[in-house]
């Protein structure tokens, strides 16, 4: 039972355990001190205990790489916590690079519409972008089309936009056509340059500039000198998460680190600011496992 530990006792606590695929914890009901912060102490019937919020435990399995099962009650005033050890998290090896997002990967299994670290930041950053009527709209690395589901879900007068998508994986493009008929869809290497006709008015890409197969400086080049109008907006998503075992993970794995080493990510997000921000937009920056690179005209 876990009474007036500290959080450090208990990480030590998860480290003694080795490689157990799960570890019980008896744990004060959170509910029974809510309201309370981490650490305060809370005194029932003469005994104390030391207060932890849900959130806590949530992100502390988060941490280090288990799933935290739902509490069960146990002996008033005390729930039974459960963390199972997440699966291993192997690279998984593609035949075919183009078709490592397609719709038969691990990926294809995921939606970041149920994800309120997407939903909520992706629906701000679009909130600040303000748009002609019938607007065009460009996304690359568009996969199935759940950024333009959302959209459309966030406003629906965008039935009237014109959307382009482009993505090398032909069975994601495929999904994607069949979700939204009225949308056109391009098979492309987007390292290379496009022919997409007309500026657009909003450019988005969400986790796509970090591709190992894109040059990222290059293909922002691109989106401002031949696929952005002169007061177009963009939207750059870059994550900083992972999924792993059915759950998403903050930060992007990297090898011989226990936690997130964000230098790069930190790197690429300032350089995409001042590239912005020198061409003449207003840029927010927001976001958590999604980080949000929002330029509009200044
Ligand atoms: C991590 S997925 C993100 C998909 C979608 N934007 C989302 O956030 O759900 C990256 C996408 O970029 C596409 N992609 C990666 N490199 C590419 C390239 N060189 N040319 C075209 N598409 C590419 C992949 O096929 C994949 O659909």
């Amino acid at each position: 039972m876990v009474r007036t530990e500290s959080l450090l006792e208990i990480v030590k606590l998860f480290e003694q355990a080795g490689a157990a695929a799960a570890i019980e914890l008896d744990v004060l009901d959170p509910d029974r001190g809510a309201g309370r912060y981490a650490g305060e102490v809370v005194d029932i019937d003469g005994v104390s205990y030391v207060h932890r919020p849900f959130r806590v435990w949530v992100d502390l399995a988060e941490r280090l790489g288990f799933r935290l099962s739902t509490p069960r009650p146990i002996e008033a005033p005390l729930v039974r916590l459960r963390f199972e050890r997440l699966a291993t998290e192997a690279s998984v090896a593609v035949d075919d690079p183009a078709e490592k997002y397609g719709a038969s990967s691990e990926f294809a299994r995921t939606t970041k519409l149920e994800e309120p670290g997407f939903v909520i930041d992706f629906a701000e950053a679009l909130d600040r972008v303000e748009l002609p009527e019938r607007p065009r709209i460009l996304d690359l690395g568009v996969n199935t089309g759940d950024e333009l589901a959302l959209m459309l879900a966030l406003r629906p007068s965008l039935r009237e936009a014109t959307f382009v998508g482009v993505d090398r994986s032909t069975s994601a493009l495929a999904k994607a056509r069949e979700r939204f008929p009225f949308a056109t869809f391009v098979e492309a290497d987007l390292d290379q340059p496009l022919e997409l006709g007309e500026p657009f008015d909003l450019v988005v890409t969400i986790a796509t500039l970090q591709s190992p197969s894109i040059d990222d400086r290059a293909l922002l080049r691109r989106v401002f000198q031949r696929h952005l109008t002169p007061t177009g907006a963009v939207i750059l998503g870059v994550p900083n998460c992972r999924i792993v075992d059915g759950e998403q993970r903050y930060g992007a794995r990297m090898k011989n680190f226990r936690q997130p080493e964000l230098g790069l990510l930190i790197k690429d997000v300032a350089f995409y600011r001042k590239y912005l921000q020198q061409h003449a937009r207003q840029v927010f920056v927001t976001g958590k496992n999604y980080l949000f690179v929002t330029g509009v005209p200044a």
